[in-house]
């Protein structure tokens, strides 16, 4: 499964992008909050988020960039959001409280791991959890370089949650192409997070279709 991560695309001209990103075949469309503190970069806002939700097709798959996400739940649930992301380093003290109040918005809950974060700090969360976010880049901007090392952490998370017979689903974000898509998903992968990759193309619904027909 494919989502193509909004970051990349061309902000003058948004309505446009989603209105072939409605029509591709890809998955989710997945939106990246930033907040300048967690990450060191602004995206965009929830005025901004509002008028995209409302002409998206897709069910959204949103990536909390920020300090204190659980502030927010409230504004991610109006989007009418599907999957709510949140960074495990960014509030993970109370990390099983903040995952209920997702699920009692009535969202799926998925935790995003940062690449020098282990995977083993989920062993006693991973079965409430509907998605691990592994990143394959340093959050913060599109068109950064994957670490290969990614591509291990995706097996033995793969490998953790088969052991403990979870559901979690296994997303990758981050430096994703088309020379690393096929691996990730023979590691384990089952969504792949593509900015810059379909975006930076000449023709970017033609990109997308390209990843969606792998
Ligand atoms: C990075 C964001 C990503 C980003 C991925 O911090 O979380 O979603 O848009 O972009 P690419 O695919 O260009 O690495
Ligand atoms: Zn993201």
């Amino acid at each position: 499964m494919i989502a193509p991560s909004l970051l990349s695309a061309d902000f003058l001209h948004l309505e446009s992008e989603l209105e072939w990103i409605n029509r591709s075949q890809a998955e989710w469309l997945h939106l990246d909050v930033m907040d300048g503190v967690f990450v060191p970069n602004i995206s965009f806002g929830f005025p901004v988020l509002k008028q995209i939700a409302k002409v998206c097709e897709k069910p959204i798959d949103v990536h909390m960039m920020i300090v204190e996400p659980q502030k927010f739940i409230p504004e991610v649930k109006a989007l009418g959001t599907y999957m709510m992301n949140v960074q495990y380093e960014a509030c993970m003290t109370h990390l099983h409280r903040v995952v209920n109040q997702i699920h009692e918005a009535g969202m799926k809950a998925g935790v995003t791991l940062n690449p020098s974060t282990p995977i083993c700090v989920l062993e006693d969360i991973i079965q409430d959890l509907d998605m691990v976010l592994l990143m394959g880049v340093n959050p913060g901007f599109g068109g950064q370089k994957f670490i290969p090392h990614t591509l291990e952490k995706t097996r033995a998370l793969r490998k953790m949650i088969q052991q403990k017979e979870c559901h979690a689903l296994i997303e990758i974000d981050g430096g994703v192409n088309m020379d690393n898509a096929k691996m990730l998903y023979e590691g384990g992968a089952d969504i792949l997070v593509v900015g810059n990759a379909i975006f930076g193309a000449e023709n970017p619904a033609e990109a997308c279709a390209r990843f969606c027909a792998l």
